[in-house]
């Protein structure tokens, strides 16, 4: 099927719409850009968001929380409020307001308290008004439900809705011993009979330049995180440093810089620490903090050209209040400045690619008989029900029988909040049932879109599984109801008591109804906390799909988690592809991971060699057209205008790969080749090339290289030949698994196997290779014989 047409695209949008949350007609909001329609979209990005900031590699896990007296989920003396309404056009909290990039509760509160006001409220996603007073006739108590809106800053929080509060109180006596700026009120207009929206507060900032008092050590100041900030030559907080402290951790920064009198402290590069008393005007935040701190591995310590920075901020007397402008990139817009210059200390640069100076290579077969394992070993595929919005139960057949083909067992059904991606998830179970393929399914709950911060969350999803867990092709796990996530380390149910609320109110709850569920949840935390998590029984590790930086794909990601795990289940990723290029005019996703060098095949052996340790391996992904990871048809709804660079680029071509690797994953025997197969995969331009496109070079562009790779399965031996433009090579291949490549040369890409003078097997790709696009696109073409 075609991308989706215009109006079902509007139709989409619409579906979204409803079920945005409790609106009420009329009371409408700003810009529209939050509402972003096409269902489970909007979420991918934090799902990918989350992806990057807890990316795996080289043992680094999400952040801990600040320690000691700097933990704080709740800055001393406020305590919740929960969700208030607020009467229409009418702001509750009317002394202070701003907006940020960053909001968080916590952020909201230690600003309206450091200038002087009792109540902190949150609102729409980025929003923060403080007052002393509610003002109008709302501030009743609602449900949470109502407050549904994941926080700017952090999306595992709730910043309210459409005219809902979260709303805090602070319960010491106020001091704003300073003069607070006076901020623009929060303005009114229209009357409660018009519809006309408030604006939204965005500049109402305090001026860049006001002061940030230094503090004494001995005061009552706590520190704050802003966010991992991308710095630069000269560096954000270039007062003082010291640049290699063996011992590094947060904290030893955090004392150093508060020793030496200033107020903000900056951890990089694992070893570095960097003090100032005051931000730049403009500082660009990204997910790039990423290296462990050299004295506690546990802890990142900022990344390549990446500070996180804090500030130290004194209760009740600090205003006015420095707040950096945020430059919006978005949550996943890496940006790894260029390092300029000579810039002390020096950093190494990654690993960079050689270039393409040798014409061809021939990567020898796997050869290593796979490790033999008892019991069975599944092969699943991620499959975006977001992107099913059109689906029949064809569409559903049609993938099916695809994956049944490739040796896949089943599709981890990625749910979304959106009422219809039920309707979608029980036409594919019926579709299954009537394949007669025997093929499973399970839900992939994506909690960062179906919500897990209430009773009513969690009663919601012991009800979808509940819906699908007697289904004769509901897929088992040593019995039990096979059940998995995207996210959910945060997730508390509105209990206040942290993820253990999964036991009770997900897992127990399901005992409860008569569901006894093996749940291998995709969490995104620190490792050494899976083992005592007795709701799970095995992670699902997303990341270890793709290498996280410059670097090959390794397994050193894969034991860390099995270490961590102990007896608990270890599920594995493969992808084939990841690129996505949406701009600040949609998603603001601009970046791919790194591909080449067969990666596809190399993550297969890998896996296959790890078969007596890793039950269950997890392809990402069938369906995901944005991240250019998809290995089935493209049907469905292409999210945004992604069409840009999937159509054209089919990527089915890859199945003869899929299905030798995972047979030979599910049976310990790589199977016998009966059929001479040519896969070929390029991307459709020089890694360099330059395009008039504003959406610019993805990330990671320069960790590419230009080739044609291929894959040879030969019955016997043979002769192969690659072309791709003037470039035209043969080699000479052994029967078996042949991993070839050529350097790309402008024109038309197609290859052969020969034997005995005759061709047994040709393909080509469908499209040209250039050095002169006229857009960025890194999704590769694929065809096969
Ligand atoms: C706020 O909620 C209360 C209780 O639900 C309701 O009675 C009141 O009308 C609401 N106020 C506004 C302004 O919507
Ligand atoms: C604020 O000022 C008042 C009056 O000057 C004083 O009594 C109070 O202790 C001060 N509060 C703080 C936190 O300094
Ligand atoms: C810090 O403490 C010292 C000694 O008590 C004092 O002289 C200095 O003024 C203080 N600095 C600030 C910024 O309060
Ligand atoms: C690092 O810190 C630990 C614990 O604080 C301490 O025992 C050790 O001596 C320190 N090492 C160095 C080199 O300072």
């Amino acid at each position: 099927m075609a991308p989706v047409a215009p109006f079902l695209l509007s139709l989409l949008a619409v579906a979204g719409v409803a079920e945005a949350g409790p609106l009420q007609p009329g009371r409408h909001m700003a810009p529209a850009v939050y509402n972003k329609g096409l269902a489970g979209h909007a979420r991918r990005e934090f799902h990918k968001l989350m992806a990057r900031y807890y990316g795996d590699s080289q043992g680094m896990t999400k952040p801990p929380p600040l320690i000691e007296r700097r933990a704080n989920n709740m800055p001393a003396d406020w305590t919740s409020m929960g969700c208030m309404n607020e009467s229409w056009n009418q702001r509750l909290l009317e002394g202070s307001s701003f907006s940020s990039n960053k909001m968080t509760p916590t952020l909201c509160m230690t600003q309206c308290q450091k200038r002087g006001f009792q109540y902190a409220g949150t609102q729409y996603v980025d929003e923060c008004y403080c007052g002393n007073t509610f003002v109008g006739s709302g501030g009743q108590s609602q449900p949470d439900a109502a407050c549904s809106m994941a926080c700017k800053g952090d999306a595992s929080e709730k910043c309210g809705a459409a005219w809902f509060l979260n709303v805090y109180k602070y319960t010491a006596s106020v001091s704003a011993n300073c003069t607070t700026p006076s901020l623009p009120a929060a303005s009114v207009s229209g009357t409660a009979t018009t519809a006309s929206p408030i604006p939204s507060p965005t500049s109402t900032l305090p001026a860049q330049n006001s002061t940030v008092p230094v503090h004494n050590s001995t005061d009552s100041s706590e520190w704050y995180a802003h966010g991992c900030a991308v710095d630069a030559n000269p560096r954000i907080l270039n007062e003082f440093s010291n640049t290699a402290m063996a011992n590094m951790t947060v904290d030893s920064c955090l004392n150093l810089c508060e020793e030496k009198g200033f107020s903000f402290a900056g951890v990089e590069y694992g070893e570095q620490c960097y003090c100032g008393s005051k931000l730049p005007a403009s500082i660009k935040y990204a997910d790039i903090c990423q290296l462990p701190c050299k004295g506690n591995a546990k802890e990142t310590c900022g990344g390549f050209w990446a500070m996180e920075v804090f500030e130290l901020m004194k209760a009740g007397a600090d205003c006015p209040v420095q707040v950096p402008a945020v430059t919006n990139i978005g949550n996943n817009n890496i940006v790894i400045p260029a390092p300029t210059a000579t810039v002390s200390p020096a950093q190494t640069t990654p690993l960079n690619p050689a270039k393409t100076t040798t014409s061809s290579i021939v990567a020898p077969a796997p050869t290593a008989q796979p490790p033999s394992a008892s019991g069975d070993r599944q092969v699943w595929a991620h499959h975006m029900v977001g992107n099913t919005y059109p689906y029949t139960q064809a569409n559903w057949l049609v993938d099916i029988r695809a994956a049944s083909a490739q040796a896949i067992d089943g599709f981890a059904l990625n749910l979304g909040h959106e009422s219809w991606q039920v309707d979608r998830a029980t036409d594919a179970y019926a579709a299954a049932q009537n394949s007669g393929t025997g093929f499973k399914l399970f839900l992939s709950l994506d909690v960062t879109s179906l919500g897990c911060w209430s009773g009513g969350d969690a009663s919601n999803l012991v009800s979808i599984v509940q819906r699908f867990a007697n289904h004769p092709n509901q897929a088992k796990h040593n019995g039990k109801v096979l059940v998995s996530t995207f996210a959910g380390s945060d997730c508390n149910f509105g209990t206040g008591s942290g993820s253990g609320a999964w036991q009770s109110m997900f897992v127990d709850a399901l005992k409860n109804q008569g569901t006894n569920i093996f749940f291998v949840p995709s969490i995104f935390s620190d490792i050494s906390t899976f083992s005592g998590n007795s709701w799970m029984d095995g992670e699902l590790n997303w990341n270890s799909a793709w290498p996280m930086g410059n670097n090959q794909i390794s397994t050193d990601t894969d034991n860390r988690y099995m270490n961590a795990l102990g007896s608990k289940e270890y599920m594995a990723a493969v992808s084939p592809f990841f690129f996505t290029h949406f701009g600040a005019d949609l998603w603001n996703k601009n970046w791919l991971y790194r591909a080449d060098d067969w990666m596809y095949c190399a993550r297969w052996e890998q896996l296959i060699g790890m078969r007596d340790r890793v039950k269950q391996v997890e392809i990402l992904t069938w369906n995901d057209y944005g991240e250019s990871s998809y290995i089935g048809p493209i049907q469905g709804a292409l999210p945004g205008y992604s069409g840009k660079w999937v159509d054209g680029f089919d990527h089915q071509g890859l199945a003869p790969l899929t299905q030798y690797y995972s047979t030979a994953y599910k049976t310990g025997q790589y199977p016998a080749i009966t059929k001479d197969t040519l896969v070929l995969w390029s991307r459709p331009h020089a890694h360099d090339a330059n395009a008039n496109d504003y959406i610019g070079k993805p990330t990671g562009w320069d960790w590419t290289t230009d080739y044609v790779w291929a894959v040879a399965l030969t019955t016997s031996d043979a002769v192969v030949t690659l072309t791709s433009g003037s470039n035209t090579q043969t080699f000479n291949v052994k029967a078996g698994l042949n991993k070839l490549k050529i350097a790309n040369s402008p024109g038309g890409m197609s290859g052969k196997i020969t034997r005995n003078g005759g061709d047994v097997a040709s393909a080509s790709i469908n499209g040209q290779y250039t050095t002169s696009p006229s857009s960025y696109n890194y999704n590769y073409y694929v065809g096969s014989s």
